[in-house]
């Protein structure tokens, strides 16, 4: 869990090799993704395209897709962690049905990746805890702060804060990953490959 500033110092797609294996573009992959939850917006550089990402889950009328912020990974366990509000819609539909789909694109990378995962919803216990002393006093707390749930009717579009900074509506979501798909568009032929937990990576028609 490192939650330092990290340039963002992507590949260029025009320099990455058209003989790339798929066990370093996967590589390559997770990289990227680790330069994205690591990667501030500053004065003269946006944030790495990947950090904010469309997360899609299944809800009862069908798809429901919004963005959200890509806070942490662990790479070695294909896991990638966001936050939401507990009470939130996107974690009533998880918790019935905890399969997720998130989406990344770069124009710099010409990369896309869609991400088939499974969410885990922590509210409690240490690393909740850890994660939540880091963000309490910053503005994006407030997102975790009301008093009424996400999506609670309102006579006026400010919303009220809790009197206190209490944590019970912050949950961490852990996506892990099971498959990749990654498309590449490029002016030499665009490419696309599907990696796959416990079975062999594959290149797929475009
Ligand atoms: C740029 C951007 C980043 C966002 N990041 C998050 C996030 O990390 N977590 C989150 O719960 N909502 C985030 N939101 C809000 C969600 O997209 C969504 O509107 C809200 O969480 C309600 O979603 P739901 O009703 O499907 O639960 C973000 C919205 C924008 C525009």
């Amino acid at each position: 869990m490192n939650d330092a500033p990290n340039p963002v110092t992507s590949v260029p797609a025009a320099t990455l090799p058209r003989h790339t294996t798929l066990s370093t573009l996967e590589s390559l992959i997770w990289t990227e993704l680790d330069l994205a939850v690591h990667s501030r917006a500053s004065a003269d550089r946006p944030a790495h395209p990947w950090r904010r990402a469309a997360f899609a889950t299944v809800g009862e009328d069908g798809p429901e897709v919004r963005s959200i912020v890509l806070r942490d990974l662990q790479a070695d366990r294909r896991e990638l962690v966001f936050y939401a509000d507990a009470r939130s819609p996107k974690v009533a539909q998880l918790r019935a049905d905890p399969r997720g789909q998130i989406l990344c694109w770069s124009e710099p990378l010409g990369w896309q990746v869609r991400l088939a995962c499974t969410i885990e919803i922590a509210t409690d216990g240490l690393d909740v805890t850890a994660r939540w002393a880091r963000i309490r006093h910053r503005p994006a707390a407030h997102d975790y702060l009301s008093p009424l749930a996400p999506g609670s009717p309102l006579e006026a579009p400010a919303v009220p804060l809790a009197p206190e900074r209490v944590r019970e509506s912050f949950a961490v979501l852990t996506a892990r990953v099971r498959a990749i798909d990654w498309l590449e568009l490029h002016a030499q032929g665009h490419r696309r490959a599907r990696f796959e937990h416990g079975r062999e990576p594959q290149w797929l028609v475009p």
